[in-house]
Parts: structure tokens; sequence; C-alpha cells
């Protein structure tokens, strides 16, 4: 309550109601993309002559007043065309992002865990009073399939053609037959990418979510690769005897309660001569950089509260470093501590990550 003496500005708080009224307009609209997504109603859209209500209902076999509610509402936040006479479209720049799964620009897969992440605010008073944090498989299967959907489509399209190619000698290794882990490897989509492509080379993924390594399984069944291994970490740990060519991990140094004992045991399992590529959160050194140069800030902290500082303090004496905990100069602190001698930054146009090639 504001005191007699205080100034207060109204424009200022006018424009502060506003941007929070906006941000729970933010909140209620992902809510929409959620269903979209989950209805199949962005792909039924992708590429069809502009649509009724009526028309839509009858393609999904959904609810016609519902249907209608949902495109208004999509029209009214500029995701879909309105084009008038009861008529809306998915521009095909729009379907880059809300349909096409294969898409680089694909988004709609970063929100199939939304309810599921925002259930978690339930338990997150506990978390601030206690400092313990939730693991990944707190969401469930499907944060599992959330985090899936939110990488594939860069792995899909990006990894084997574009990244890897610009990794010193790394290519030719793999292509010569190589041993590979992938550490923190999620649902496996980027191992059976590489594994399809290198076929003479051995992949091991290794993560500590059950339901992360069940979907793993699955997509590896599914896509029908021999070459890749999946294993739990918990009991079965990266060994560490020097005999891996190429480690990767992606998105993930900055969820694990003890990153720098990851860090070592890789040190100990690659070759003298190995690469390990790192992909994390484009993050600024410092909290201050990050408030005038991360226009992402405000969304990754609150991912880091709700997924991935809660999951690196899940355990006691957790690092906690959270998704804009682990940018370049911590990276470069945290290998370099570990025995690792050369640091190289690359961008592999992704809005969301830096990539490290680091060796030993
Ligand atoms: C954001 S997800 C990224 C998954 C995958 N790399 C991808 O890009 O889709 C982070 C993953 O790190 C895993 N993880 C956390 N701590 C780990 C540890 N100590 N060892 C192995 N995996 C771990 C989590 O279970 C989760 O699957």
């Amino acid at each position: 309550m504001a005191t007699a003496r205080q100034h207060i500005d109204m424009d200022k708080a006018k424009k502060t109601a506003e941007q929070v009224f906006g941000l729970l307009g933010g909140a209620v609209i992902s809510a929409m993309i959620y269903l979209g997504d989950r209805l199949g109603l962005y792909q039924a859209l992708q590429g069809a002559e502009p649509l009724t209500s009526e028309e839509l209902a009858r393609k999904t076999g959904l609810h016609e007043r519902w249907i209608r509610e949902w495109l208004q509402g999509q029209a009214a936040a500029g995701l879909l065309d309105y084009t008038g006479e009861g008529r809306f479209a998915l521009s095909p720049e729009g379907a880059l992002v809300l349909a096409d799964e294969n898409s680089p620009l694909f988004l709609g897969g970063g929100f199939s865990a939304l309810p599921q992440q925002m259930a978690v605010v339930e338990r997150l008073p506990e978390s601030f009073k206690s400092g313990l944090g939730l693991p990944y498989d707190a969401f469930g299967p499907e944060g599992a399939r959330g985090i899936e959907r939110l990488f594939a489509p860069w792995f899909r399209s990006q990894l084997v053609p574009v990244a890897l190619p610009k990794l010193e000698g790394v290519a030719p290794k793999l292509q010569a037959g190589a041993k590979v882990a992938d550490v923190g490897c999620g649902a496996g989509i980027a191992l059976i990418e590489m594994a399809k492509a290198f076929p003479q080379s051995a992949f091991h993924g290794y993560d500590i979510s059950k339901y992360a390594l069940a979907r793993a399984q699955d997509n590896k069944a599914k896509a029908g690769v021999r070459n890749v291994t999946f294993h739990d970490a918990a009991s079965d740990a990266l060994p560490g005897d020097a005999s891996f060519d190429f480690i990767t991990t992606f998105d993930c140094i900055h969820d694990m309660a003890h990153p720098q004992v990851v860090i070592r045991a890789i040190r100990q399992a690659i070759q003298p001569q190995g690469t390990w590529l790192i992909a994390d959160i484009h993050g600024q050194g410092s909290f201050e950089e990050n408030l005038s140069n991360n226009p992402l800030a405000p969304l990754m902290y609150g991912f880091s509260v709700l997924s991935c500082m809660s999951s690196a303090l899940s355990e006691p004496g957790g690092a906690g470093l959270g998704t804009l905990g682990f940018p370049e100069p911590v990276a470069r602190r945290m290998v370099t501590e570990v025995g690792f001698s050369r640091f190289k930054s690359h961008d592999f146009e992704n809005p969301l990550n830096a990539y490290y090639e680091v060796r030993p």
C-alpha cells in the first residue's frame, strides 16, 4: 500500500496493468495453441483454402461451436488470417511454426507438455520453502514427449547436414566407424538421426529419466536402427575408459543436479583426440547482460523455475544452474577445470541454443 508521501505515476501504473494483462493473455493464448496442436487443428488448416468453422469442424470431426470460438481467438491473436465471410486460413509461414513438425521453425511441440508444466506450480511453493526441486519425471510421460517435440525439428533438419560437418574431423570419423555417446539423451532423436546417417558407428545414449528412456527405446524400434544402445545413467554410467570419439550433450548440463560430476565423467570417457559438442541455452554471462540484451530472458527464467533449475536442485547439494546458468563463460570455466583445453563457439542458427566444440 502506497504511503501518502509516495508519488504514484498513474500512467506508469496503467502501463504496468496493461503489461500484466498482456501476460495473462499470453498464458491463455498458449493454452489455445496447446489445443490447436493437440486436436490437429493447425494441421487441418495447413495448405487448405480458407475454411469456415463448419468446414473445419467437419474435417476434424469436432464440434462447430467450439471450433468457431477457437478460430476467432486465433485470428484475434494474429496467428490465423481472417479472410472475411467467416473464413480462416493458416499462412504458409504460420504453418512452418505451428503445423509442420519437420520444419526447423516448428514450435507447436513446445506446447505439448504445457498442462503438466503449469500443474507443477501447485508443488513449487513447497520447493521455495525447502529449497529442493522436482526431477524431470515430475512432469510424467508428457514432459519427456514435450522436450522431444521441442528439440526434434533441429535434430532432424540441422544436426547431421549443418552442424556435424563444421566440427573438425568429426564427420569423417563417424563415416569410418566411431564410438559416440549422447549424455542426457532424452528421447534419443539426436542419436537416432546420427545412427541413420553413420551406420558404421556405434551410438550410446545415457539418461536418468525413465519416461525419456522409454520413448528412446520406442523411437529406436520405429526407426529400425541397430547401432544405438540406451543406458539408464543411474545404474549404467558412462565408462571412464577414454574410448569415445565423439560425445554430445544437448540442453542438459544446466538441468543436472551435479553437472561438474558429469563433466568430469565426460573428460574421463573421451579419447585424447575426441570431440565433445555441447549445446546449451543462449545466455549472457551475467544477469545484467541478460536483462539488457536477451529478449528471451523472461521466458527462460520462467522455464527455469518450472523445470530446469528445479531439476538441477532436485537432489541435495544440487548446483541449480538453471536455464540461463551455463552460458559461454561458465561453460569455458567448468570444462577447463576438468582438463579440456580447446574450446570453440559455433552459431548453428538456432535462436535457443549456443554450441561449443570442446576437446581435451
Ligand atoms: C532438456 S532435456 C534434453 C534432452 C535431450 N538432450 C534433447 O535435447 O531432447 C534434459 C535431459 O537431461 C537429463 N538428465 C538430467 N540429469 C542427468 C544426468 N545426471 N545424467 C544423464 N541425464 C540427465 C534429463 O533426464 C533430461 O532428459
